[in-house]
Parts: C-alpha cells; sequence; structure tokens
C-alpha cells in the first residue's frame, strides 16, 4: 500500500484558507493534518474549533487533528463536533491514557497517541492494540520548518516491530522535518504516514511536491 500523505494546514496561507484546502482536495493527498497548540503543552497557540470547522466545511478528505494540548479529554466531544477523523493526542499530556484512548473511540473517532522525540516507544506496550495510530514526532511540537531528528528512524523501526510482536495492526505516522529524503528513509523503516507542513507549502508548486511524496 503507498503511502498516506497529510500535509500540515499549520504552514497554509490562512489569508487564503479555502483556496489551500481545494489545492489539497485536489492533489494526491489523502488527509488534512491539522495541528491545535494551546499555548502550555507546547511554547506556541495556532487555532482552535472556528477555524477546524471551517477547514470541514471545504475538505473532501478526512481530518487527521493533532492536538498538542493538556487535558485533552476535556475537548473530545469538541473535536468530533468540528469534524475530526483521526484524534491524535500526546501521551504527555493525558495522565489516563488508556482513558483517553477509548473516549477517542468512543466519541466515534479513530484515535491516536503522539510521542515528543525524548518518550520511548516502549512505553505503549500496554496500549498499542487498541490504537489506531502512533505518531512519532520527528521535532519537538510546537512550530513548523523546524531540523529532522535523526532519533526517529530507529523509533519508527522500533515501533514496528512492537506492532508485529503483539500481532496488531496500527499506522506509523510522522510528523516534523519531512522532506523526500527524510520520507523515504522513513518509509524504508516503515513509516505508513507522512505529515508535512512547510516542505509542501513553501515549495513552488504543492501540488506537485505532495505527488512526488506521494511516489515515495
Ligand atoms: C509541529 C507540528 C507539525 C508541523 C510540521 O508541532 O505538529 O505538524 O506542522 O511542520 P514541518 O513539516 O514544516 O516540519
Ligand atoms: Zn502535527
Amino acid at each position: 500500500m503507498s503511502v498516506i500523505i497529510s500535509p500540515s494546514v499549520l504552514s497554509c496561507d490562512f489569508s487564503n484558507i479555502q483556496r489551500d484546502v481545494e489545492m489539497i482536495n485536489n492533489s494526491k493527498a489523502d488527509w488534512f493534518h491539522i495541528d491545535v497548540m494551546d499555548g502550555v503543552f507546547v511554547p506556541n497557540i495556532s487555532f482552535g474549533f472556528p477555524v477546524i470547522e471551517a477547514i470541514k466545511k471545504y475538505a473532501t478528505k478526512p481530518l487527521d487533528v493533532h492536538i498538542m494540548i493538556q487535558n485533552p479529554d476535556l475537548y473530545i466531544a469538541d473535536f468530533k463536533r468540528c469534524g475530526a477523523d483521526i484524534l491524535t493526542f500526546h501521551y504527555e499530556a493525558s495522565t489516563h491514557v488508556h482513558r483517553t484512548i477509548q473516549a477517542i473511540k468512543q466519541a466515534g473517532m479513530k484515535a491516536g497517541i503522539a510521542l515528543n522525540p525524548h518518550t520511548p516507544i516502549a512505553l505503549l506496550s500496554e496500549v498499542i492494540e487498541d490504537l489506531d495510530l502512533v505518531l512519532i514526532m520527528s521535532v519537538n511540537p510546537g512550530f513548523g520548518g523546524q531540523k529532522f531528528i535523526e532519533n526517529s528512524i530507529s523509533k519508527v523501526k522500533e515501533l514496528k516491530l512492537l506492532i508485529g510482536s503483539k500481532n496488531t495492526t496500527c499506522i506509523i505516522e510522522i510528523d516534523g522535518g519531512v522532506n523526500l529524503e527524510t520520507g523515504k528513509r522513513l518509509v524504508e523503516a516503515g513509516a505508513n504516514a507522512l505529515v508535512a507542513g512547510s516542505f509542501v507549502f513553501n515549495s513552488e508548486n504543492p501540488n506537485n511536491t505532495i505527488a512526488d511524496l506521494k511516489k515515495l
């Protein structure tokens, strides 16, 4: 199966959001990656529910919502109402990880968990069978356009082994510093889904860049 491409709208032109959503609709992208930052869990504030609703109004592909917020449990119903299809929260931001996963599924979304660069894969061993997706952060969360952290490649391999050892299925998604060079190595290591923000939106032709990533 070909790799899933999830362009991060964090790097889009927010004064032309409908135009950029339609570019993604008409491209080879599979999902919309939506980064929500609360200014507490990460040192940046992005956007919240009204912007997600606006994207949902025009998007014809699933919304892959990555929440970089404290207390994710408090807002699960709101993200569902705004149109999230996949909801990915941070391991580091939830005290009761198993409960958060179940609550996301009960709300009718796919459940994902994100790991910061310092968080070991092994911490997922007791919940991997409950997860639809694991998001490996290959930069420290908070900003687009940062440098890829090399250690992420070995985390992908380790996660693939963990998934195999439990005889389960789970999408391996990578977020941060993805381009054609890092993307190729990530796919070789076992990644199923790639998030790309600045590499897509800062390129001359975002539509072609998405198509190039899709070929990896
Ligand atoms: C960072 C976000 C990313 C970001 C990736 O905290 O989670 O999704 O948009 O941006 P690039 O692809 O530019 O590293
Ligand atoms: Zn993200």
